[in-house]
């Protein structure tokens, strides 16, 4: 029975395989809170009319997930930390107020949320190397900004789609302050900055299940000792690009942290409650069984 309780949920298509529910029930009952989280399938086609019949279905927030996260923007209002959102053209966190419903991408600050807790990493000043130039690249590229991060390089398969995220990216930096953004190719001419950055995350497909045994890179001999090294892929939990870094001595993590980390801060819009660093630790204890 749901009773009174107030409505959350994901929607996406597939969304069968979605973690979020175990994640934010998971918080609901542990911080008691008179809330449910569900997963709705919707059909791209659905899409305008799911959205438009929150209100009336009593659906106070919902996550959006593939392949709805850029197509939702056009129904959307954005206030000031939803601008982050409306920048990078893609929003995973929707809050129905009023009728009204509000846009958010918690996915960049949630990559940031992992690192800080996971790593006690803070990104000010750190070079950061991002494979990737699509829509969680975007994410974290757009936050990085935010954390002050001090060079930021998209290496990508097809340099285009790198060079226009530089070029969207570059408008939002203040005139008065360093542009941390530059666009490159994924391939050897990437190597010397690969060696020099503190921070290197992919953020492409390329090693997610089924396709275990395939790496971004053909050529992982840059890995420093204690250099950091992020895969946002977490099924399989250590893709080949993570076990090669972890055997030449960086530090790793996979895309479970970045997952709970976008959880949380959604969690905090959907109801005004922050989750402690404890309590995203502990889900990330947890959710390594449910994602295996
Ligand atoms: P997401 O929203 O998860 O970031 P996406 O927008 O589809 O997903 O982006 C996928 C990223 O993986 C892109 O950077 C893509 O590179 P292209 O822009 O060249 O397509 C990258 N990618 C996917 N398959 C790849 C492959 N086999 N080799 C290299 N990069 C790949």
């Amino acid at each position: 029975m749901s009773g009174s309780k107030i409505i959350t949920g994901v929607i996406g298509d597939p969304i069968s395989h979605s973690l979020s529910p175990f994640i934010h029930n998971g918080w609901y009952h542990k911080l008691g809170l008179d809330y449910e989280y569900q997963k709705f399938h919707v059909l791209p086609s659905e899409l305008g009319d799911f959205l438009s019949s929150m209100n009336e279905k009593g659906i106070s927030g919902i996550n959006v997930t593939i392949p709805h996260k850029e197509t939702v923007i056009p129904f959307l209002n954005f206030e000031d930390e939803g601008l982050l959102a409306q920048n990078i053209g893609a929003a995973n966190t929707i809050v129905n107020r009023d009728g009204q419903l509000f846009g958010y991408s918690t996915d960049g600050d949630g990559f940031f949320k992992s690192i800080n807790y996971q790593w006690v990493l803070q990104i000010s000043g750190k070079k950061i190397v991002i494979l990737g130039a699509g829509g969680s690249a975007r994410a974290i590229g757009f936050s990085a900004m935010a954390h002050k991060a001090s060079s930021i390089v998209f290496a990508n398969r097809t340099l285009n789609r790198a060079s226009h995220l530089v070029q969207d990216f570059s408008y939002h930096v203040p005139s008065n302050e360093h542009n941390p953004f530059t666009a490159t190719t994924l391939d050897e001419s990437l190597i010397p900055l690969l060696k020099d950055a503190d921070l290197v995350i992919n953020t492409t497909s390329v090693g997610m299940f089924p396709n275990n045994e395939d790496c971004p890179l053909s050529d992982m001999s840059w890995v420093k000792k204690g250099q950091y090294v992020y895969d946002i892929i977490y099924k399989p939990q250590k893709t080949v690009f993570l076990k090669q870094a972890e055997e030449r001595g960086a530090k790793i993590l996979n895309g479970l942290g970045m997952l709970v980390g976008q959880a949380a801060i959604a969690f905090a819009y959907f109801t005004g409650q922050e989750i402690s660093e404890d309590l995203f630790l502990e889900t990330l204890n947890h959710i390594g069984d449910q994602a295996s």
